[in-house]
């Protein structure tokens, strides 16, 4: 059952965006949602009475739910939860759902998985596996979670930023693609899952793209600001990245 918060309104214009994983990428682009008047039905593992102080900060266009009720709710669902727990979730309900990946394989984390250390596959072309006839779109994974709020700016504003999405349903693209513009961001379509690498970790177009200092180490990029990236110096970076050996991964 949702608890807090308005139940989104029905019918009429409010779009509702479904968000599993409610940690530093769900809460921020909730936050823009909000924002953007787009009703969002936000999930975590611990269960929607867990989410009332995230989601009284989101105010009434906002519910916790469960894992099912975000799943259920709206046109797209946000994925932003660890590789790990892909396996869990109600692969039934995403089926034929636009879904936004956020997800990225951190062996650290996820533990060493074979397709992904092998370059058999990229990480969203494995949840295309786990969650059986979702319509996949890889987004918001190659961004540090304190830069989307710095960057996210309205249609039209030259300062504004791009994201890189990728997939391989066209209409799936397109409109995820159309829920990024209105939460603040141009899109740039790098092409099918097969090729989503390049907006994956070390692979030259992720997080350090979007950093005022590009030169800032490591250890400082999560106190460091954002800058903006204009598209087409984004679509440059992503001529050029490099397909990571995933297997020599260590973090
Ligand atoms: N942080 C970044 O800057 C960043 C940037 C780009 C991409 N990413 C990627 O985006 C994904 C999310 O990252 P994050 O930093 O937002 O993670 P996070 O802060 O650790 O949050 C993870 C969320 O996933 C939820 N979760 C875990 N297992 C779940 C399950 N079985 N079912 C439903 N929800 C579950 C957690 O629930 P609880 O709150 O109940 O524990 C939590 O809300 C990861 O794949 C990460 O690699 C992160």
């Amino acid at each position: 059952m949702a608890v807090r918060g308005e139940p989104p309104k029905q019918g009429a214009a409010m779009r509702t965006l479904g968000i599993i994983g409610s940690g530093n990428i769900g809460a921020a682009v909730a936050r823009l949602a909000v924002a953007a008047d787009i009703a969002v039905v936000i999930a975590n593992s611990r269960g929607p009475q867990s989410l009332t102080e995230l989601v009284d900060e989101l105010g009434t266009r906002a519910t916790a739910g469960t894992i099912e009720q975000a799943a259920r709710a709206g046109e797209e669902t946000l994925l932003s939860i660890p590789l790990t727990a892909y396996r869990s979730l109600p692969a039934d309900l995403l089926r034929g759902r636009t879904v936004l990946d956020t997800g990225n394989y951190y062996p650290h984390r996820d533990g060493r998985i074979a397709a992904l250390d092998s370059e058999e596959v990229t990480t969203t072309e494995l949840a295309r596996q786990l969650l059986p006839g979702a319509l996949l779109v890889k987004a918001f994974n190659n961004i540090l979670a304190h830069h989307i709020p710095q960057l996210a700016r309205p249609n039209g504003s030259p300062d504004r930023s791009a994201l890189p999405i990728a997939g391989d349903a066209p209409d799936a693209k397109a409109r995820a693609a159309e829920l990024i513009d209105r939460l603040g961001f141009d899109t740039v379509d790098a092409g099918t899952l097969d090729r989503s690498w390049r907006f994956e970790p070390e692979s030259g177009a992720y997080t350090h793209i979007y950093l005022a200092d590009p030169e800032v180490p490591a250890g400082h990029m999560l106190q460091a600001p954002a800058a903006p990236l204009p598209a087409d110096r984004l679509r440059a970076v992503l001529e050029t990245a490099h397909r990571a050996k995933v297997a020599d991964r260590t973090f």
